[in-house]
């Protein structure tokens, strides 16, 4: 069996990621070992403890632990203050302590919301990650980020606050949709255009991106070790986001703001990433930062994985051009991009002006077919 260990080097919460095929099932053992209190709270959604759940409970009371339970609302709807509201009751029902741990055991809303109770359940709980789809796996279990969205807006409120151990099985990806594996394809891309320029080359040759069961186990394990060591590596140097990290929003800008305007309901996150890496890369040729034939490259991966690579219908380049005034990104007014310069290397400008987005995007439109 194939295992891999990464460490997250933080000076503080230093903490390890653990890859291995049917690791759920030695979750109780992997727990054990960071010697936390013996109280737990499995934190999940139906979706995903109607899968794993059982597994999940089975290791851990093997192992000793007295496992609690709570499961929100599988949905991106249901990321609010609320429901987190509703894990504190179980929480205090429950009588967990300040060893106690939260276990997040499914995608990035589950992992987000989870780790934002821990931040703040008793001024901070212990957290471990259980991420259940590609995109948590790669990106929103790795580094901290947690949080839930506000009415005006995603990810609004939040906290710093990294998991004690975040533990991958990646079998369980053998029951994700395929549109949301496809999703977090665009995530290991962003890694390989940003960062590792031998994952790139990897995803070039690899015959099928876009469903797990065309991939073989060693090539999934091999794209996972590198996603997370990539991420693992900008998180290590800048944990809360003082400068590198900043590069691991690639795609997020334009992103952001076709996913805001086709309501989040249209788009899945990757979707929108793989459409504002094509644009910053654009941008990135018309600023003679990179090259035409590194553009083109990257255009066939995102083509390959079967992820989106022109703006949706109905959606006004003018109406991106405003949105982009609202990310969280901008600084002093000026949108700041981040902008590949060669394969597995990118840096972040705010010289992008207006005019050029303006262009870049008219070459994104939706291609018209004449009747
Ligand atoms: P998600 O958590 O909504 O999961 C997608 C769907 O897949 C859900 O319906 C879920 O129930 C289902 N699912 C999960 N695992 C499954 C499995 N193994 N088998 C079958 N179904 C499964 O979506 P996501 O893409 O994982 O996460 C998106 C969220 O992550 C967003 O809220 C985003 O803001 C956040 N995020 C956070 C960070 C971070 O750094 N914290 C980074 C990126 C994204
Ligand atoms: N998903 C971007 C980050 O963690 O910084």
């Amino acid at each position: 069996m194939t295992q891999s260990v990464i460490p997250v080097n933080l000076p503080q919460n230093a903490y390890e990621i653990a890859l291995a095929s049917d690791s759920l099932d030695r979750l109780g053992a992997w727990i054990k070992s960071l010697h936390l209190g013996h109280k737990v709270m499995l934190v999940s959604n139906p979706t995903v403890f109607g899968y794993y759940g059982k597994r999940a409970i089975a290791s851990l009371e093997t192992a000793g632990f007295e496992v609690h339970l709570h499961l929100f609302n599988d949905g991106e709807a249901y990321k609010t203050l609320d429901s987190v509201a509703q894990l504190y009751d179980k929480a205090l029902a429950a009588g967990l302590e300040r060893n106690s741990t939260f276990i997040a055991l499914g995608g990035g809303v589950v992992g987000d919301m989870t780790g934002f109770a821990a931040a703040t359940w008793l001024r901070g709980i212990g957290f471990i990650q259980i991420p259940t789809t590609l995109l948590a796996m790669v990106d929103a279990s790795i580094g901290g980020k947690t949080g839930v969205n506000h009415p005006q807006g995603k990810n609004l409120i939040g906290a710093f606050y990294q998991p004690r151990l975040v533990l991958i099985d990646p079998t369980v990806l053998q029951t994700l949709p395929e549109r949301e594996f496809r999703a977090g394809i665009a995530e290991v891309i962003k890694y390989g255009v940003i960062w590792d320029a031998g994952l790139f080359r990897q995803l070039e040759d690899a015959r099928h991106l876009a469903n797990p069961s065309h991939l073989s186990n060693p090539l999934l394990h091999e794209i996972l070790m590198r996603s997370c060591q990539a991420k693992a590596e900008v998180v290590g140097q800048d944990e809360k986001e003082a400068g590198l990290r900043a590069i691991l929003n690639y795609g997020h800008t334009i992103g952001h703001a076709v996913e805001s305007l086709t309501g989040y309901t249209e788009l899945l996150h990757g979707e929108g990433v793989a459409i504002g890496m094509v644009a910053a890369s654009r941008l990135a040729v018309a600023l003679n930062l990179w090259s035409a034939e590194d553009d083109a490259r990257q255009t066939q991966v995102i083509e390959k994985a079967g992820l989106p690579t022109r703006i949706p219908e109905g959606v006004e380049i003018e109406a991106i051009i405003a949105k982009l005034q609202t990310d969280k990104k901008v600084k002093d007014g000026r949108v700041r991009f981040v902008l590949p310069t060669r394969i597995g290397n990118a840096t972040v400008s705010d010289r992008v002006d207006n005019e050029l987005i303006r262009d870049t995007l008219t070459q994104l439109q939706p291609l018209t077919v004449n009747r």
